[in-house]
């Protein structure tokens, strides 16, 4: 190579969807019922200003006994289809991430689709609070496939439920709630929106540090090795789906982080180098909503107008196992 050819500036390469999608509707529900921190200092040994300091997070939805995940999903997604102007009929698949199905058997999706009246194949994904960035890419790829169309790609959990609430180390962070995006195939090609870089991973050398024991009824963790793991995923695979699409950090026009803790989301905007006032954060009002904490957030996000079309969106979901799932996409539809 010629020292000439070397001191050449990179062409940024076109931001191309490897997996084209449009995306044609959104929607979110959460419980009615508010928890503040000032209600969890009355019944467990911290404080509202601990838990805002430490996490961000200022309240939280609860589940009351109707509240399922199933009801919280199809809530959210009667929404999006509403916003798709999609007879649910037209549903090819439908991919619910949870890990607080209302059943082990069958999956809480089958009740989704009988419910909403959507047709074609319905299952389960437990990726933890990955489980929607993760279904985010099974339901893109699913479009590449003769004969699905039309994707629901829902994130619902009752997280509450999972919670000991005599356990102040946990029961501070988490939330329910659901969010769900309907998404199209897409004529437009690689130009058009879609899905531009992937980083999927996981480290289950972890799987000890968040996790219900086998038998047991609720979540155990160990906070300051989850916040370590969590932390250097979430900046790995957010800069590993950057290269994967041949963007950088300025190209991002929003970040959708999982919303655990205000403190990983600003160390990985820090690190990666994101202007603050391209991230969406709602934990201060929703805290930990699992597999649904990403997708509420793009739902909040859209509906403040906060994301136009041709928007790039890094969205990044890190959860127990370690399993972490990250996509750069345009939006669009
Ligand atoms: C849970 C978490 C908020 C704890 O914050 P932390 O700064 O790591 O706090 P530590 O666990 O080190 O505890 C620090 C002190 O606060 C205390 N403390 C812990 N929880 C508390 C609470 N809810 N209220 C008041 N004090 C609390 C501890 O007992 C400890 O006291 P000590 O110094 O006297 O021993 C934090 O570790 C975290 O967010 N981890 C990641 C959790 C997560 O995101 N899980 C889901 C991943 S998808």
């Amino acid at each position: 190579m010629s020292a000439t050819a070397a001191a050449a500036p990179a062409v940024p390469a076109a931001l191309a969807a490897v997996l084209p999608a449009r995306f044609l509707g959104w929607g979110m529900a959460v419980p009615s019922t508010v928890v503040t921190n000032r209600d969890l200092e009355a019944v467990l040994d911290t404080s509202d200003a601990w838990i805002a300091e430490r996490t961000g997070i200022r309240q939280r939805r609860a589940a009351a006994t109707g509240d399922t995940t199933a009801a919280l999903a199809v809530a959210a997604s009667r929404v999006a289809l509403e916003r798709a102007a999609l007879d649910p009929a037209a549903i090819d698949l439908t991919v619910l991430a949870t890990m607080t199905p209302d059943s082990t058997c069958p999956a809480t999706a089958a009740t989704v689709q009988h419910q909403l009246g959507t047709a074609g194949a319905a299952f389960d994904l437990n990726a933890a609070c990955a489980g929607f960035t993760y279904a985010l890419h099974v339901g893109a790829a699913g479009l590449a496939t003769p004969g699905i169309d039309h994707v629901l790609v829902v994130g619902a959990e009752r997280v509450t439920s999972m919670v000991d609430p005599t356990d102040r180390g946990t029961a501070i962070l988490f939330g329910d709630g659901a969010g769900a995006v309907v998404l199209g195939a897409s004529e437009q090609g690689s130009s058009g929106p879609g899905l531009l870089g992937v980083d999927l991973g996981g480290d289950g050398s972890g799987v000890a540090s968040l996790h219900v024991p086998p038998g047991e009824r609720y979540l155990r963790m160990d906070g300051p090795e989850v916040f370590r793991r969590a932390t250097r995923a979430m900046v790995e695979s957010c800069a590993a789906a950057l290269a994967r699409s041949g963007a950088s950090p300025a190209d991002v026009d929003l970040f959708v982080p999982h919303q655990a803790n205000a403190r990983i989301i600003e160390a990985t905007v820090s690190r990666l180098g994101l202007p603050a006032d391209r991230v969406v954060v709602n934990l201060d009002r929703y805290g930990n909503t699992s597999a649904a904490s990403v997708p509420i957030a793009l739902a909040e996000a859209a509906d403040e107008g906060r994301l136009r079309p041709g928007a790039i969106v890094l969205a990044c979901g890190v959860g127990a196992g370690m399993a972490w799932a990250t996509t750069l996409l345009r939006w669009g539809a």
